[in-house]
């Protein structure tokens, strides 16, 4: 079965719905995609593995749980970069990848620009992107990733559509999405009802 977790939390459903108001300025919708983005990685990482490692703490030797690698991080730019910088501050140390793809605003289809991951092979990989809206963004980054053999991939969001998540495990059944919310719908151009705008465009001030 296809996961899908919402992420129920009274503080991201407060901030989305800051980031949902038209008159949140740019300034104000990155600090509150980077609150929203620590918590969700939060979730998002929930069942990483540990091991054991022996430490010396100011009393005591002791065995502790240390994290045996961390995951690898894809952005989907532009939008993902938005996501990026708070998953980055909880996972600081994990190497990062940047698909780059735009959707082409007559056919709504995902045209790659740029690429470059670092090693996949057998790495946890969590996909991140704000909107999982028609899913055909997220669908050509888990081709591109899926094809470097990981060993699991994650997809996180901040909102989908019941449409996005649909199109996106009939392609990838294998990848878990996590997301603050599930709107109603797409509309006719492709943006998610009721939604944010272009998350890229709330992000950076470009409307
Ligand atoms: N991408 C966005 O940024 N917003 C949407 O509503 C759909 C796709």
């Amino acid at each position: 079965m296809p996961e899908l977790h919402v992420i129920d939390h009274p503080l991201v459903a407060h901030k989305l719905t800051q980031m949902r108001r038209v008159s949140t300025s740019s300034e104000r919708f990155r600090q509150l995609l980077t609150e929203t983005s620590l918590l969700l990685t939060y979730e998002v990482t929930r069942e990483l593995a540990l091991h054991d490692v022996l430490i010396t703490t100011p009393l005591v030797e002791t065995h502790q749980p240390e994290l045996v690698e961390d995951p690898v991080v894809v952005s989907i730019l532009r939008a993902g970069n938005g996501l990026l910088a708070g998953v980055l501050q909880v996972l600081p140390s994990a190497r990062v990848g940047h698909v780059g793809l735009y959707r082409d605003h007559e056919t709504l289809e995902a045209v790659e620009y740029y690429c470059k991951f670092p090693p996949l092979e057998d790495r946890m990989v969590i996909v991140v992107d704000p909107m999982l809206a028609t899913g055909n963004s997220a669908i050509a980054a888990l081709d591109r990733v899926a094809a470097d053999g990981p060993s699991a991939i994650r997809f996180l969001c901040l909102l989908a559509s019941p449409e996005g998540i649909a199109a996106l495990h009939a392609a990838h059944p294998d990848v878990a999405i996590w997301t603050a919310a599930v709107d109603e719908r797409l509309n006719e151009v492709g943006y998610i009802v009721p939604g944010l705008g272009d998350a890229g465009d709330r992000i950076y001030g470009t409307t």
